[in-house]
């Protein structure tokens, strides 16, 4: 498991109060015989309480061909809602050739204004934790004006913590993952405050 320092948890109450936040955690492999099914089942399953919380599947968003792709985004996603009703995001995502896979691009770049003003966090996993991909994904995220979470996770060979009952993460990790979290929620509710209040103005 690889993970950034964790020392100066913030603090600052999120200046929002209203309904749950939503999470909407996206599973970005789509390989037959894939593993990062169980991570983001284990994502989503401890995320949820004081989250209202959707697993979005790249492996069932049938989308449509790139062909039809258009700046902005496109229309015809059948995913475009559920992204479109989140406060926030996890990424679970494999590194493949050191970055992060096609499948999960294809799903971004078929969104725009879902994503916007944002905030995500990822739980990469890899042999060395996959943390290329997660940085691959921050520069993507900057584009569509959206806020990555300084803290992340990283998942250093994890199909060794796979059980019959899923996902069984070794000490360490879940304490990672909660501290990516709380940073993910604060500005969840400080940017679902900001969207609603003092909506961006382009210039
Ligand atoms: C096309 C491909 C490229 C890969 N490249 C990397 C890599 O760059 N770094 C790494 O740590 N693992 C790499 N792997 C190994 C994956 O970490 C491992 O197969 C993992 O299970 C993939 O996630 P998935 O099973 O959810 O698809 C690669 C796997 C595939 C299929």
């Amino acid at each position: 498991m690889t993970e950034t320092t964790v020392t100066d948890l913030p603090t600052v109450p999120a200046a929002d109060d209203g309904p749950p936040l939503r999470l909407v955690v996206v599973a970005a492999s789509v390989r037959e015989q894939r593993m990062g099914r169980a991570f983001a089942e284990w994502a989503a399953f401890r995320a949820a309480g004081d989250l209202e919380v959707d697993l979005v599947d790249c492996a069932d968003c049938v989308l449509p061909d790139d062909a039809e792709l258009r700046p902005g985004g496109s229309s015809g996603s059948p995913v475009a809602a559920r992204i479109d009703a989140a406060d926030a995001f996890v990424f679970v995502t494999p590194e493949y050739n050191h970055s992060y896979p096609a499948s999960l691009k294809r799903l971004i770049d078929w969104h725009y204004r879902e994503w916007m003003f944002k905030p995500a966090t990822v739980l990469s996993y890899g042999v060395q934790g996959g943390l290329l991909a997660t940085e691959h994904l921050r520069g993507v995220f900057a584009e569509l004006h959206m806020v990555t979470t300084r803290r992340v996770v990283g998942l250093r060979t994890p199909w060794n913590d796979l059980g019959p009952t899923g996902y069984a993460p070794p000490p360490g990790v879940e304490a990672a993952f909660d501290a990516a979290l709380h940073e993910l929620t604060w500005w969840a509710g400080v940017l679902r405050g900001a969207r609603r209040e003092t909506p961006f103005a382009r210039r």
